[in-house]
């Protein structure tokens, strides 16, 4: 997020269109766990807290909770009150379920959740008890089907590709985690989470992330941190460009990350990098609306780099925060840039590859969106929880 206004700029989309984008199956890379907790979750901790007399909830605090459109100053200070509900280990796991449950109802069939391991010693969490914490709340919002199973269904030729889809109405959401490092830390504290990372890459930890607030902190502290993950064989996003920032995000460029997200202030020598080693984009277009990143829906950058065929996967980057869902942003981008619906189905199946999950999986789910694509060219797709 940048650190200008937010104003009440969230585009209207229409509701049949809205309807048709929930029931496509969709693909999530840039979610930030703490900017996904449900706005009714945090209202109930904040005021569990405030009964415990561990709080004091102002009525602003209440009303930055419950109201829609927050100015970038009510946004950071929602992360922090976010931050100061969520740090037992029992919650963590909670908001965790919740979310992904949350991603399940849109029909995400992929997502890959990121978030920063905290330390809070009042009640004995380390970054490891943190992340683990986050790991229970998958697994108890897991309901993957085993690959095995469906590898067995796929090798049944009585059953033709749009079958197989609509037999898997509605699908299973597959859940991988990406430890991120705040631009906040200390070497020190990203080397802990890179080590973590690796440590955890057999429980769904699939690689590292750099976010954090973009005015605060240079990049080039966590260099050693993400040169090392590079070298232990994790991929690495980075929040690129938030800000006009173009000697960081030329380095950051040449540092050749796996993806990027946001990418909104590049100029003319680091797109061509970006385009010339096609390094994907994470577009969170009401991310950067809202922040001013971007003035009007139509000037984002994702209509550039999607007529350029550049890679490119639609994201939230924080849908609690921001009170939409994946969606909503995928109406709003057929709404602006005329996609179809079997362009906004293509769209969400090409994010597979740029996935940081095992081969295995993405292999699996893109023959899952080949039987959806089958199913919508023939007319048949079935639009699962359209009345
Ligand atoms: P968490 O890592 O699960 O605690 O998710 C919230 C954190 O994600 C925030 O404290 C920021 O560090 C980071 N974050 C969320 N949205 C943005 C963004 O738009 N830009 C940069 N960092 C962000
Ligand atoms: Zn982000």
């Amino acid at each position: 997020m940048t650190m200008m206004m937010m104003m009440n700029r969230r585009e209207e989309v229409d509701s049949r269109l809205l309807r048709l984008c929930r029931a496509l199956p969709k693909v999530e890379l840039h979610a930030h766990l703490n900017g996904c907790v449900r706005p009714s979750t945090l209202l109930e901790l904040a005021e569990e807290c405030s009964r415990r007399g561990l709080l004091s909830l102002s009525d602003f605090q209440a009303a930055v909770i419950v109201k829609e459109d927050r100015s970038m100053e009510e946004c950071f200070q929602l992360f922090g009150l976010i931050h100061l509900l969520t740090t037992d280990h029992c919650i963590l796991t909670r908001i965790t379920k919740e979310v992904i449950e949350d991603f399940a109802a849109e029909n995400v069939v992929y997502l890959e959740l990121r978030t920063t391991p905290k330390r809070n010693e009042a009640v004995g969490m380390t970054k490891r008890s943190y992340v683990e914490a986050v790991l229970a709340g998958i697994k108890a919002a897991s309901t993957e089907l085993s690959l095995d199973s469906y590898f067995d269904h796929k090798e049944d030729n009585i059953e033709c590709p749009s079958q197989r889809y609509q037999r898997k109405a509605n699908p299973q959401i597959h859940v991988r985690l990406l430890l991120s490092i705040d631009r906040r830390e200390t070497l020190e504290a990203a080397m802990e989470t890179v080590h973590l990372a690796w440590e955890m890459r057999d429980l769904g930890v699939v690689g590292v992330d750099l976010s954090g607030n973009p005015c605060i902190g240079d990049w080039e502290t966590f260099l050693p941190a993400l040169k090392w993950a590079r070298q232990h064989g994790l991929p690495i996003t980075l929040h690129c460009g938030e800000v006009p920032n173009p000697r960081e995000v030329e380095a950051m460029l040449a540092f050749q990350p796996e993806r990027v997200g946001h990418a909104c202030f590049l100029e003319s020598p680091d797109l061509s990098t970006l385009l010339a080693n096609r390094i994907p984009v994470e577009i969170c277009l009401t991310s950067n609306l809202l922040t001013n990143s971007v003035q009007r829906v139509r000037d984002h950058h994702f209509g550039a780099l999607y007529n350029a065929n550049h890679p490119v996967v639609l994201c939230t980057d924080d849908p609690g925060v921001f009170s939409i869902s994946l969606s909503y942003e995928y109406a709003l981008v057929s709404t602006h840039f005329g996609l179809s619906s079997l362009e906004l189905l293509h769209l969400s199946r090409n994010a597979i590859e740029f996935t940081f999950a095992e081969d295995r999986l993405k292999q699996m789910l893109q023959s899952f969106f080949d039987g959806a694509k089958y199913a919508a060219e023939c007319q048949c797709f079935q639009f699962s929880g359209v009345p």
